[in-house]
């Protein structure tokens, strides 16, 4: 009994740190007429309720999230993993499993592994060359019962050189992927060539119910450009995918386009491939992870979902994986939150402006 009431405090706690309500993944509430509505979407408990949390003692020491038990367990406590609510009324994961570089086997297993510890957001990109593995790794986790389609929110992108035939390039990602239909479609990158029309032949698999948001990627402080992409959208973007890290903070365009409902979802979350080193020595970092007993890598993965944003740090290696999704269970004060805020140097690894 004593455990159950930390638990609904701790949860009450983490479940005001995040922005939006939690429930059924990928689900729209309160959603747009055009958007598809599904069983159980908009049932979800207010914020906090006591309802919400269910301590199930058979799932004591595993890390588990679905739609119906919007929770983790770690140890003996359980904490809410709050969904973000997109501007057109679906659920997003505040963090998921990314896969560029992966060859198409180590994203198959990395899906698996992902989808088994309880992510429920996977991010892959025609340009990775892997999603036919992604495919494989979802199909393999339903198949044993771990989630069901409808509980898991997939991403892909279509690259740039495909702008001029964004929709078949799309349909062709979605047989790669073995899926009926994608949650988020981004444009890799903005501003290119034909970038609206790839645009509004998106837009035309969203009415076919192919495709449930769209996005944006690669666009930073360029005012100018989301203005134009945000106009010319008869559906309205749901976020902006980009490089994001405490030595490159995203901020003032979090804020700007969080003016319209978007979020920015973080790539790079560790640094990147090749700069992660970078963070894990980082002195104040370390002593940061020290003080909760946990990795720099849960530190800096914690910064961003506290922080306000979606973020989907890479992976191959299980272990790795597993340690990225136990970040539910502590908090940054405030001081550390401030100290991270003041590392960001305005220069990214692989800044796309230069
Ligand atoms: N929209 C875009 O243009 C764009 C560009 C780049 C990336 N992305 C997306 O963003 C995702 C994240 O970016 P990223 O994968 O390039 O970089 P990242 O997540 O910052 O870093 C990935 C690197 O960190 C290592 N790593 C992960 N967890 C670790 C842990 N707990 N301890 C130690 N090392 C760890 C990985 O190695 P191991 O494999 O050994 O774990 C890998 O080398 C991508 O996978 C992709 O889905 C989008």
């Amino acid at each position: 009994m004593h455990k159950k009431m930390i638990s609904l405090l701790l949860a009450i706690t983490l479940s005001s740190i995040l922005l939006a309500g939690c429930g059924s993944t990928g689900q729209p509430t309160g959603a747009a007429e055009s958007v598809p509505d599904t069983a159980g979407a908009g049932a979800e408990p207010e914020e906090g309720e006591a309802e919400n949390v269910v301590v199930d003692p058979a799932l004591e020491n595993e890390v588990k999230v679905t739609s119906e038990e919007p929770y983790v367990m770690s140890g003996d406590q359980t904490y809410f993993i709050e969904d973000k609510e997109l501007n057109n009324g679906y659920k997003m994961p505040v963090l998921g499993l990314g896969t560029y570089a992966l060859t198409v086997e180590e994203a198959e297993n990395s899906v698996y592994h992902a989808l088994k510890d309880g992510y429920r957001l996977i991010d892959t990109a025609r340009a990775y060359n892997n999603e036919e593995g992604v495919g494989r790794g979802i199909q393999r986790a339903i198949e044993e019962g771990l989630v069901t389609r409808e509980e898991i929110f997939i991403t892909t992108k279509v690259w740039d050189t495909d702008f001029g035939n964004a929709g078949s390039a799309f349909e062709d990602s979605l047989a790669r992927l073995g899926l009926d239909y994608v949650d988020l479609v981004l444009l890799h990158h903005v501003p290119r060539p034909n970038d609206e029309e790839a645009y509004h032949e998106l837009e035309e698999k969203v009415e076919e119910g192919k495709i449930r948001s769209l996005g944006l990627s690669n666009i930073y402080l360029d005012n100018d450009t989301f203005d134009r992409m945000y106009e010319a959208a008869e559906i309205k973007p749901v976020l902006v995918q980009n490089e994001n890290h405490p030595f490159f903070q995203n901020t003032e365009f979090q804020e700007y386009i969080g003016q319209y409902g978007l979020f920015i979802e973080s790539w790079y979350p560790l640094g990147g491939r090749g700069f992660t080193q970078n963070y894990f020595n980082d002195e104040t970092l370390l002593g940061i992870a020290q003080a909760h007993d946990k990795t720099v890598a849960q530190i800096l993965l914690r910064w961003h979902v506290q922080a306000g944003y979606i973020t989907i740090p890479g992976s191959s290696n299980p272990d790795h994986i597993a340690e990225n999704y136990d970040i539910f269970n502590f908090e940054l004060s405030e001081e550390e939150m401030q100290t991270i805020k003041e590392m960001d140097t305005g220069h990214g690894n692989f800044n796309l402006r230069q």
